[in-house]
């Protein structure tokens, strides 16, 4: 598999172990292009040196390679991942760097932490693959002490627009993706439903935009051909309608008529005081 094949569907990165060389350049390739709301996310953690903060299903670990700095030397940052693959990778990385890194294979919906471990907790892009999103923001709030805030970054696929092609078979691509590539596409819209109930407060959630001028780097974030392939086996489009909407697509391309953008969620919550 190529990375421009890889999808990002919830059931392989469920387990992308055996993929994950892909995957890792899937992951390399949406840091650039999430690089703005990282780094929103990460000033959101309000970190200062001494601070222990877990990064959960942290892939790679390039942010939280990126967040070490900022609690070092006595702090840490500890990222966590289903994946083996990912983990290994992540170790290999940053070996050597003098960072205040650790990383271990866990389970989103069951922290392998006690109680108030942590000063601040952060995850990005994982909820929407999860079984049970809710459980894994309750984990979160388990293990960051009170005081400490919890941020998340997820995406909304409902919310991703195509200009200039036949809108029904648009509708049909963005509900493939949503509703079937993934456990949770629209998890965006509920992350501030999703933080208040795991009993944060002063919880915040800002809606953000990342915009596509041309269809390469748009296919590579959103794969529309897979999603659209998979509205032709769900029955939802002939296949010639979907190849004819394709080609437009490559012809606004070419003629510098692209235009795509989808929405995503910042979230930041803090968790009260523990009974
Ligand atoms: C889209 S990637 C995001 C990775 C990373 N947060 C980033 O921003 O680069 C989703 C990640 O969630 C991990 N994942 C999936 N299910 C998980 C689970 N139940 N517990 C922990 N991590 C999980 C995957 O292995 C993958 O690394």
């Amino acid at each position: 598999m190529t990375d421009t094949e890889y999808d990002g569907g919830s059931k392989r990165w469920a387990n992308i172990d055996g993929q994950s060389q892909a995957a890792a350049r899937y992951l390399e390739m949406m840091n650039r292009v999430l690089e703005e709301q990282k780094r929103q996310t990460m000033e959101w953690l309000n970190l200062a040196p001494g601070m222990s903060v877990l990064e959960v299903g942290c892939g790679l670990g390039l942010d939280a390679e990126a967040m070490a700095p900022q609690v070092a030397p006595a702090g840490r940052v500890v990222g966590i991942d289903a994946s083996h693959d990912l983990i290994g990778k992540a170790r290999e990385r940053t070996a050597g760097r003098g960072l205040p890194l650790e990383f271990a294979v866990g389970d989103a919906h069951a922290l392998g932490f006690p109680d108030n471990s942590f000063g601040a907790a952060r995850i990005d892009r994982v909820l929407q693959h999860l079984r049970d999103p809710e459980q894994a923001v309750r984990e979160m709030a388990r293990v960051v002490r009170p005081g400490g805030r919890i941020v998340v970054l997820e995406p909304d696929w409902e919310s991703v627009c195509l200009g200039g092609v036949d809108r029904e078979i648009a509708r049909a691509v963005v509900r493939y993706k949503s509703d079937v590539s993934l456990a949770h596409g629209m998890i965006g819209r509920e992350v501030r439903r999703v933080l208040v109930e795991a009993g944060c407060v002063d919880v915040l959630a800002e809606h953000g935009s990342v915009t596509f001028a041309d269809l390469a780097l748009a296919e590579r974030v959103m794969s529309l051909r897979r999603s659209l392939d998979g509205a032709v086996s769900g029955g939802w489009v002939a296949p010639a309608a979907a190849d004819a909407w394709w080609h437009r697509l490559e012809e606004l391309d070419r003629t510098g008529r692209f235009f795509s953008a989808m929405c995503g969620v910042m979230a930041v919550g803090t968790v009260p005081p523990k009974r």
